[in-house]
């Protein structure tokens, strides 16, 4: 199983980056393959809506995506993790979202099947500092469109609130260990088995 991961905050170290590392742990530890692309460090930038895609599905920005969609492309589970930054996803995770464009036009204006025939499970790890009840429900929207438009099925994730100051996570009851176990039980068992939230808003 390939799982490709992606790590959107800009804190290396912080909240985001450790419970994507507890997932990372547990799913490596069963048997998965894993990659993680901290999204601060690699140079992707915003569509432009040049149009290109339109007809070929291909984006055709000369940046880091150029290695990214085929690793997308070839994944079996992807996830994203970022915080909450104005009730919003952060503008690196943000990046990557709209660069989705180009295959969302493969699949819906070009019809394009699914790349190697797979039909991919997509997983979205949040936190933020505030205890809002709807704090995750915006950016539960972008990501599952996001993972709709690279042939995924979101099924939800684990999402934390009231955590702020770097590395705070650690100090949560069981955060870090449910990712691991997400992590574990995502090479191990089937997608209805999984246990994460599938909506954390009421
Ligand atoms: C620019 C910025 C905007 C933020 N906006 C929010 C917000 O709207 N709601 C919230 O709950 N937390 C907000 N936070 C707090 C972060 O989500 C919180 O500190 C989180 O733990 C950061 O995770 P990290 O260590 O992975 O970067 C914001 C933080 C920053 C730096």
């Amino acid at each position: 199983m390939r799982i490709l991961t992606f790590q959107g905050s800009p804190r290396i170290g912080g909240n985001t980056d450790l419970l994507l590392d507890s997932f990372i742990k547990g799913a490596k530890e069963a048997g998965a393959e894993v990659e993680k692309i901290h999204l601060y460090r690699v140079k992707i930038g915003p569509c432009i809506e040049c149009g290109e895609c339109d007809t070929t599905g291909e984006c055709v920005i000369p940046d880091d995506m150029k290695e990214i969609y085929p690793k997308i492309d070839a994944s079996d589970v992807i996830v994203v993790a970022s915080p909450i930054f104005f009730y919003n996803i952060s503008s690196y995770t943000q990046a990557l979202v709209e660069r989705s464009q180009a295959r969302w036009v493969s699949k819906y204006v070009l019809k394009k099947a699914p790349p190697f025939g797979k039909e991919k499970k997509g997983i979205f790890l949040s936190l933020g500092a505030t205890k809002g009840k709807r704090l995750f429900e915006g950016v539960q929207r972008v990501i599952r469109y996001f993972f709709d438009a690279v042939y995924a099925k979101y099924e939800g994730g684990l999402f934390y609130r009231g955590i702020e100051k770097k590395s705070a996570i650690k100090e949560h009851p069981s955060a870090l260990h449910d990712a691991y176990k997400l992590g574990q039980a995502v090479v191990k068992a089937p997608p209805e088995n999984w246990p994460l939230v599938r909506d954390p808003s009421p």
